[in-house]
């Protein structure tokens, strides 16, 4: 069984964007441990897509909601989601071709732990700042 650490190192302070990030880090966690599990096919590719909606979604709220704000790094920021999505779509065009593929767990999870949570680290963390502190000083 793999865990995903969700820390305060992943913490935004941006409500919203953390939930969203704690479940893409929740939704990739189950879909990591339904293959270990060897579960039904239908189970895992469930899970599969409904990792990839999630993220999809929430990139693009946090898309809108940069450019709302008029938000200095939005271009770098589109462009590290665009990156991570390509990686996701490829990994979860595998799993729903082979489901029961244990090589793709090591994958998933070097994907979300490294590369997502990088992103979070490095990009989440400054355009939540950014957008705080621009509703601050505009309520
Ligand atoms: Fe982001």
């Amino acid at each position: 069984m793999h865990i995903y650490k969700w820390d305060d190192s992943l913490r935004t302070q941006h409500v919203n964007v953390d939930q969203d990030n704690h479940e893409i880090v929740r939704k990739a966690q189950l879909l990591s441990n339904l293959i270990t599990q060897q579960a039904e096919d239908k189970k895992i590719k469930e899970a599969a897509k409904s990792l990839e909606n999630f993220v999809y979604d929430h990139f693009e709220k946090e898309e809108m909601m940069q450019m709302y704000s008029h938000f200095g790094n939005y271009e770098n920021h589109k462009r590290s989601h665009a990156r991570f999505l390509k990686g996701l779509n490829r990994l979860i065009h595998e799993i729903l071709s082979s489901p029961h593929d244990i090589e793709l767990i090591p994958k998933l999870d070097r994907l979300i732990t490294e590369t997502y949570f990088n992103h979070i680290k490095e990009f989440d963390t400054e355009a939540a700042r950014f957008i705080m502190q621009r509703d601050y000083y505009h309520n």
